[in-house]
């Protein structure tokens, strides 16, 4: 009698152990893992909405410092300086719709549009945010 409820009681403590390590542990490592995945993308997401803006609708300022600033505050591969008067100064003569279209065109190591996804009108702002930070007296296209 005791023996054999002694034995019930193993088995049964021995069959939960396998139930809740089944039922804890395997999905417990799967949504960590699905949390790792999806972290990034939300990230990437998000990032233009909390800014408050739409495609179209960023300021030159704000397309700036999110894709341009990565060479042009650095100088990286060469990029023409934020604020390099000297650097700008053959550039600003082209005006700014010359400018705009070398810039969404690409040059050299500068990709089509710097890389963005800035339309026309957002390019404008940028170029002429950059220009006139470096030596121009362009009229940036106001934000809609
Ligand atoms: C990967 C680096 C990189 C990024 C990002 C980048 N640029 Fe450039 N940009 C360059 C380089 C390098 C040049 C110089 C090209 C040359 O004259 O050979 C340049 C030149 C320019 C010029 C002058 C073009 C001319 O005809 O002289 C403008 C305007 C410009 N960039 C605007 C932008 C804008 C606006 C952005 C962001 C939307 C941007 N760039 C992002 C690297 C970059």
């Amino acid at each position: 009698m005791v023996t054999s409820n002694l034995r019930a009681y193993a088995l049964a403590g021995a069959v939960l152990a396998s139930v809740s390590s089944l039922a804890i542990a395997a999905p417990k490592g799967d949504d960590e893992g699905a949390a790792k995945r999806i972290a990034p993308v939300a990230r990437v997401e998000l990032a233009p909405a909390t800014a408050g803006a739409a495609a179209g609708s960023r300021s030159g300022e704000q397309i700036y410092k999110s894709i341009c600033a990565a060479c042009h505050d650095s100088g990286a591969a060469n990029a023409p300086k934020l604020g390099d008067k000297a650097a700008w100064a053959a550039r600003i003569k082209l005006g700014l719709d010359g400018l705009v279209k070398s810039a969404i065109a690409g040059k050299n190591a500068m990709p089509p549009k710097g890389g963005s996804d800035a339309n026309e009108v957002e390019m404008a702002r940028v170029v002429a945010f950059i220009a006139n930070k470096s030596g121009a007296s362009f009229k940036e296209p106001a934000a809609k």
